[in-house]
């Protein structure tokens, strides 16, 4: 029953099909897609007296879930609700089966039927209607006369059963709040595990009462208490989502070593390392000792964090610290370990009796994978599709987060069109069903509690909807749209990614007045890929990041838009003529406007020539356009203004204009000849 629900051909029948052009009835702007949506006709009207029943059992989850609900809808319409539940007849009916456990591939089924006359949530499991929930909040909308929920007949289930965040506590700290605003937004797009990255080179992230050298030396006073983690485990709990914790060694751990040098394959003395980069820590692999210590840790990690599984990363670990201790040479010669990746082989076996004593599963980076391993573990391939695709062929189960890296400014298009399943891939039924989902990795080298919102949202919310909704959902146009309004949702969760924008442009321009760094950073991003890594680069852990690139988004919403206009207009030399000129004049006349702001500002300066260039482009730019349609430029001012276009690619301060080849592309019809 459960495949027949979403193998026939996709029914997003009425509203996907809908002309856009339509606009009795807007397309409700869901997201993720559910499997099946069918429209029924018509809408059921909230009024004050809306009562919610539960039918059947009504465990905690349930009914807090519940609460926070009506909370928000009441917020959103300003409504005041009659009380949670009430006596029959209730506007909305709520039923589960039974309670759901928050482990891998528990059930989130839910269904929901939305007519003119009462509503109808039933789910498998608490967990499930959780989900339904949030599905029924994006269903609100509103005319004339009030507030409405579409009719609907919704059946959903997620494509894949791990649908994650991994946050990077430890290059910066997160405090509780931030992690809590991020497990709403996880909630809210039906993501089920925030994955903590809780420790690295830069710092030991939580309270450890067996050794507590580890906190108090290894993370400069920022770390969780154990009242505090549980504090976030029970957050998440609520929502129905999974706390995965990682302890990544035996490689990124120098943090561990502050306090207790004795781990280390190399005498030290350690400190909390505050440069970016892959160093050559690690565990000293060939000490008993060694054992008898993450054994006693991972016993009261084991305790503290409930999951089934404890990721122990396992990356990057270069081998050079255990090739320059003899006492490991020697060990690995007298135990014929060939090399230090089998070494590590080695020590992961250790590890995994270790955490099969207190009763864990064990997942980590793609490094831990050796054909001798069981096949209980899980892959976090971060290394490519390809590598989860043979991991699954030999057995191995798999998650996905390479090119899910929102740390390095991608768009939400690049992420949402790598699917964990290549659609041409050969992998059987049963290899595919190893492909477990994927996790959005938010390392958190360059982002702060400040801005680590807008490095997550409204990105993960297009990976979210990869990993839930059926795989022939990929119309990119559709997901942008849908996308802006989730954002706007995911706002009044507390999530920060919008308004934090607006208040780092207010200090970069010493003053409320930011109209022209605003016309500028709306169509800046930070240069993609992995260039703030590099050695040239100052960065540290504690460096500022609030410059011009920290506030600018990943993926320029003004760029992507004019992206479109020019492309419509290039069709058929008409549409949008009007409204690129526009956008071309506030452009070319901004730099007049920032210069002033950036002459008392000197945090702004190095945007300057951004600015000049963005000027300097959107003169380009209207110059071309005088010669459309027509075309036939002539070859000397057409040099020059591919002049102005060329300027416009260099990156100034770690920011690029993203306008670029969209003005080269009027540029170069107007040189057309006719
Ligand atoms: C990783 O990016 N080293 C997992």
């Amino acid at each position: 029953m459960e495949a027949a629900m979403i193998a026939p051909a996709l029914a997003l029948t009425a509203f996907l099909a809908a002309p856009a052009g339509a606009q009795t009835r807007s397309a409700p702007d869901l997201l993720p897609i559910p499997a099946r949506v069918s429209s029924m006709g018509g809408e059921f009207r909230l009024t004050p007296d809306f009562k919610v029943a539960l039918e059947g059992p009504a465990p905690a989850r349930l009914r807090k879930a519940l609460a926070r609900f009506r909370r928000r809808l009441s917020d959103r319409t300003g409504l005041r609700l009659a009380p949670e539940t009430g006596p029959q007849p209730a506007a909305l009916a709520v039923s589960i089966q039974r309670t759901g456990r928050l482990v891998l591939h528990e059930d989130e089924t839910y269904g929901l039927e939305v007519s003119s006359s009462a509503m109808r949530l039933s789910a498998r499991t608490d967990i499930g209607a959780i989900r339904g929930l949030e599905t029924l909040l994006q269903l609100l909308d509103a005319d004339a006369n009030g507030y409405f929920f579409s009719a609907v007949r919704i059946e959903d289930k997620p494509r894949f059963p791990w649908r994650g965040l991994l946050m990077d506590v430890s290059r910066h700290f997160m405090p509780v709040e931030v992690l809590k605003r991020n497990i709403d937004g996880l909630a809210a797009v039906k993501m089920n595990v925030l994955h903590l990255h809780l420790s690295d080179y830069q710092g030991f992230r939580v309270e450890c009462l067996s050794f507590p050298r580890l906190h108090e030396q290894g993370s400069d006073g920022w770390y969780y208490t154990q009242e505090q983690i549980r504090e976030i485990l029970a957050y998440a709990d609520e929502r129905g989502v999974r706390v995965v914790p990682e302890f990544d060694i035996p490689g990124h751990s120098t943090s561990w070593f502050v306090g207790y040098p004795e781990l280390a394959s190399t005498p030290g003395p350690y400190r909390v390392e505050r440069r970016y980069g892959v160093f050559s820590s690690a565990f000293n692999p060939a000490a008993q000792s060694t054992y008898a210590f993450l054994d006693k840790f991972f016993a009261e990690m084991a305790v503290l964090f409930p999951d089934d599984y404890v990721h122990i990363g396992g990356d990057e670990v270069d081998g050079a610290d255990w090739e320059a201790n003899p006492g490991i040479r020697k060990f690995m010669k007298d135990n014929a370990i060939a090399d230090t990746h089998e070494l590590q082989a080695y020590f992961n076996q250790r590890l995994l009796a270790i955490l099969g004593k207190y009763g864990k599963k064990m997942i980590g980076w793609d490094e831990i994978l050796r054909p001798d391993m069981p096949k209980s573990i899980v892959i976090q391939s971060w290394q490519g599709r390809q590598r989860l695709a043979e991991s699954a062929k030999n057995g191995f189960m798999g998650i996905l987060s390479a090119d899910y890296y929102i740390d390095i400014y991608k768009s939400a298009g690049f992420h949402y069109l790598n699917d964990p399943l290549d659609k041409e891939s050969s992998l059987s039924e049963e290899e595919r069903a190893r492909v477990l989902g994927g996790e959005a990795t938010m390392w958190s080298e360059f982002v702060t509690p400040e801005n680590i919102d807008a490095r997550v949202w409204p990105r993960t919310a297009a990976i979210a909807e990869r990993l839930w909704s059926p795989a022939q959902v990929d119309d990119l146009d559709d997901m942008y749209r849908r996308l802006a309004k989730a954002s706007l949702r995911l706002e009044e969760l507390g999530l920060t990614h919008i308004k934090n924008y607006d208040m780092m442009l207010r200090r970069l321009a010493g003053g409320p007045d930011t109209a022209a760094v605003k016309t500028l950073a709306d169509v800046l991003e930070p240069v993609k890929d992995w260039w703030r890594f590099s050695r040239e680069t100052p960065y540290q852990t504690g460096s500022p990041y609030t410059r011009l690139v920290d506030a600018v988004a990943a993926e320029s919403e003004v760029a992507r838009s004019f992206a479109k206009l020019v492309d419509e207009f290039l069709a058929d030399r008409k549409t949008g003529a009007q409204e690129i000129r526009a956008r071309l004049i506030q452009w070319s006349m901004n730099d007049a406007r920032f210069q002033p702001i950036a002459r008392r500002s000197p945090i702004l300066r190095e945007a300057l020539p951004l600015s000049a260039n963005l000027s300097g482009l959107a003169r380009a730019g209207l110059r071309s356009l005088d010669h459309i349609p027509g075309g036939g430029m002539d070859k000397a001012l057409t040099r020059e203004l591919m002049g102005l276009v060329d300027e416009a690619r260099t990156d100034y301060g770690g920011a690029q204009l993203a306008v670029t080849v969209s003005v080269q592309k009027l540029v170069e019809a107007a040189a057309r000849q006719p």
